[in-house]
């Protein structure tokens, strides 16, 4: 007989986008000319053309692999060297970050990592959690049984939720119990918010007192835009001890098609055994890589090279400023019908209250049927989101321009 991780039977429904493009298709079936009116700011995936710096450079490298000359089988798991060693020069030292271009590890995706490296932690670890949140963190910790049962909120037993409220600025404050693994996201998915040194600091402290390690989500730090927002925890003095970064090219270079992502794992970084003995992180999950993963495919990774390149910078650039085009009309248009909105500025997400008792399933449901819409509820990133929406800046300037009007002209 076989036997089911029943882990798995605790889940909340569909993955919070499945759901949303459930019942997108259920609506346009059933109404082809909302369906041709759609516009869709649901899913954060990008819209852009692929840079041009990458598809040549993609494009050459296949041309590599067509010659047997220049042909290459597996790479090495953690990521080619010329890669690792672009992003330590180009990404981290200009940040003043002491990063090793072998403490940098290729992959797929962030969503991906952040899912996998809980095969390195135990069991024993006391989760930390914002809420709200992007829910792989929630969802992955409960498939490998970290959790207990959701309530009628979708909170899980086990995990302490850490509030992110506008009250707060959406950082939340240092819990009060002991936890050990701590999740955080800035700039933030889902609140477009960004924390500041200070705040940065205060976690990097009580991680280092706690002996805890901070899983840092960075993937949308191309959009910080105002001066003086940290770009990595590893600006942190001492977060080398107690952090791992996630990064990816997904919203930054528009790979989401492509895929590509970094994760940085500090030699420096200690957990323990049960015994109490600290070993180093870092081995662990180099060899998680090599046993499970086979690396990223050599054109793709050629094609992030190319993103440093003076070319790729610029067309990087470029789309940064034209998705946050897109983000400033629509937290103008939200503004302009006097709803509350957060985000937005320094990422590529605007956070929107919903008017005074409306449940964000019912924002969606208005949005889809009044404006063909299609945003993200709240409360699918957490029982906080209830009561707040989503809207994704990733999109054309034309469609963009229409949903602004569209939310303008909608009942208020
Ligand atoms: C989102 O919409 O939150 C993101 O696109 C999801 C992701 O990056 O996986």
């Amino acid at each position: 007989m076989a036997y089911l991780n029943e882990n798995y039977f605790k889940l909340k429904a569909g993955y919070l986008f499945p759901e949303i493009a459930r019942r997108v298709a259920t609506f346009t079936s059933d109404n082809k000319e909302a369906a041709a009116r759609l516009i869709r700011c649901g899913i954060g995936d990008v819209t852009e053309a692929l840079p041009a710096a990458a598809r040549t450079a993609m494009k050459a490298a296949v041309d590599e692999l067509g010659d047997r000359t220049t042909f290459r089988g597996y790479g090495p798991e953690q990521g080619y060297s010329f890669l690792r060693e672009a992003l330590a020069n180009e990404v981290y030292a200009p940040l003043g970050c002491d990063i090793a271009h072998d403490e940098i590890f290729i992959s797929d995706g962030s969503k991906c990592d952040t899912g996998n490296i809980l095969d390195i932690f135990g069991p024993k670890n006391r989760i930390a959690i914002t809420d709200p949140v992007y829910p792989v963190y929630v969802d992955t910790n409960v498939m490998c049984g970290h959790t207990g049962e959701a309530d009628d909120t979708g909170s899980y037993g086990g995990l302490v939720y850490l509030p992110c409220l506008p009250s707060n600025g959406f950082v939340p404050a240092l819990p009060l119990e002991k936890v050990d693994l701590i999740y955080l996201c800035y700039p933030n998915n889902p609140t477009g918010a960004t924390a500041t040194y200070e705040q940065l600091s205060a976690w990097v402290h009580f991680a280092r007192e706690n002996q805890a390690i901070i899983l840092f989500d960075a993937a949308y730090e191309a959009y910080i835009t105002e001066p003086g927002v940290p770009r990595s925890i590893f600006e942190i003095e001492g977060a080398r001890d107690c952090a791992i970064e996630f990064r990816s090219f997904s919203k930054h270079g528009g790979f989401t098609g492509v895929r590509c992502a970094y994760t940085v794992v500090p030699k420096d970084l200690m957990a323990s055994s049960a015994d109490g003995k600290r070993h180093r992180v870092h081995p662990l999950w180099s060899r998680r890589q090599s046993t499970k993963f086979n690396g990223v495919s050599y054109p793709v990774q050629r094609a992030a090279q190319a993103l440093f390149s003076p070319e790729g910078k610029k067309e990087v650039a470029d789309l940064i400023t034209h998705y946050l085009g897109n983000a400033t009309l629509l937290r103008e248009a939200c503004l302009a019908v006097d709803l509350q909105v957060f985000g937005g500025v320094n990422a590529p997400y605007i956070w929107v209250k919903c008017p005074d008792g409306v449940k964000s399933w019912d924002m969606f449901d208005r949005f889809l049927h009044e404006a063909n819409v299609v945003i993200t509820p709240g409360a699918g990133f957490g029982a906080a989101g209830e009561g707040y929406f989503r809207i994704s800046a990733f999109n054309s300037r034309a469609n963009a321009e229409e949903t602004a009007r569209r939310i303008r002209s909608m009942k208020w």
